[in-house]
């Protein structure tokens, strides 16, 4: 698999022999509207690597957000496993889940979901409140190290509606890490932002993938944001349609359901 044009590795190849932060397996959705049903996801199977940057494509409709909801123990599968950090999650009460989601999961939403009362620095500090082995100092000084990380230390005393879009989701990038989560999952991080402020936003949290290792896991039909992925999962009405992996500039599928689009037929030597 070692594209030897492109000396420059992920820093966060994932490492293959290991079990996978995440093993979703024949997993189906199916939503209820009266009579009416709706299969949201059919049959899928991915396995998430720890420490991958890790984009969910396809066009509206086709899943992403049930499936980071699945992932993120919003929700649970009609049919199928899911098993995270080897805890099979399925069949679990909404208690369980809810205590798995605020240890192991961190969150950043389209729309911020910031509390307005609440400054930057609380607003990153209101997860942690559930740590009863954190003192106050040791609260805070986390706080600011994260607030740090995301470039907002000067903003810390700021409330949401006295920061820019750009900035808000930094706070909220904040607030996900710094619980420590084993991954991030972000549902179209970047669809309120313009594109220029939203590419920064990827690239902040591309770099915080690669220092602190944690794996990410973002929706998004911006095909210049899912170029800075090293993984992509495509998905259309559900089901999954390709899988890929990036080596520098290029992609290289892994899987790709027959008959896909005709707008793929570069660089497909790796196959
Ligand atoms: N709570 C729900 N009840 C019924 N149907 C739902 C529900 N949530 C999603 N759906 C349907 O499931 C399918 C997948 O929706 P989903 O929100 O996962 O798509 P998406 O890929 O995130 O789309 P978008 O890019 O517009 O956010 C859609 O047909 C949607 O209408
Ligand atoms: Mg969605």
């Amino acid at each position: 698999m070692v594209d030897s044009r492109t000396p420059q590795r992920a820093a966060t190849e994932p490492e293959i022999a290991t079990p996978a932060l995440v093993r979703i397996e024949n997993v189906s959705k199916e939503y209820h509207l009266g009579d009416a049903s709706l299969l949201a996801l059919r049959q899928i199977n991915l396995n998430i690597h720890s420490g991958v940057f890790m984009a969910l494509a396809g066009p509206s409709g086709s899943g992403k957000t049930t499936l980071l909801n699945l992932i993120g123990c919003i929700d649970t599968p009609t049919n199928g496993r899911i098993v995270i950090a080897g805890l099979d999650v399925t069949g679990r009460t909404a208690d369980e889940l809810a205590t798995l989601r605020a240890l192991t999961i961190g969150f950043i939403f389209q729309t911020f979901n910031l509390l307005p009362v609440l400054s930057a620095q609380e607003n990153v500090e209101y997860p942690l409140l559930q740590f009863e082995e954190l003192s106050a100092a040791g609260r805070r000084e986390r706080v600011m190290h994260f607030l740090d990380l995301v470039g907002l230390r000067e903003f810390a005393r700021h409330r949401p509606n006295q920061l820019s879009g750009g900035q808000r989701q930094r706070v909220a990038i904040a607030r996900a890490l710094a619980v420590q989560p084993k991954m991030v999952l972000a549902d179209e991080p970047t669809a309120n932002l313009d594109h220029k402020t939203g590419k920064g936003i990827l690239r902040l949290m591309r770099r915080l993938n690669r220092q602190t290792g944690v794996t990410f896991v973002f929706s998004t039909h911006d095909q210049r944001v899912i170029d800075m992925a090293d993984r992509r999962v495509d998905l259309e009405d559900g089901e999954i349609i390709r899988l890929g992996m990036r080596s520098g500039k290029q992609w290289t599928y892994a899987m790709e359901r027959a008959n896909p689009d005709a707008d793929d037929d570069d660089n497909d030597d790796q196959k």
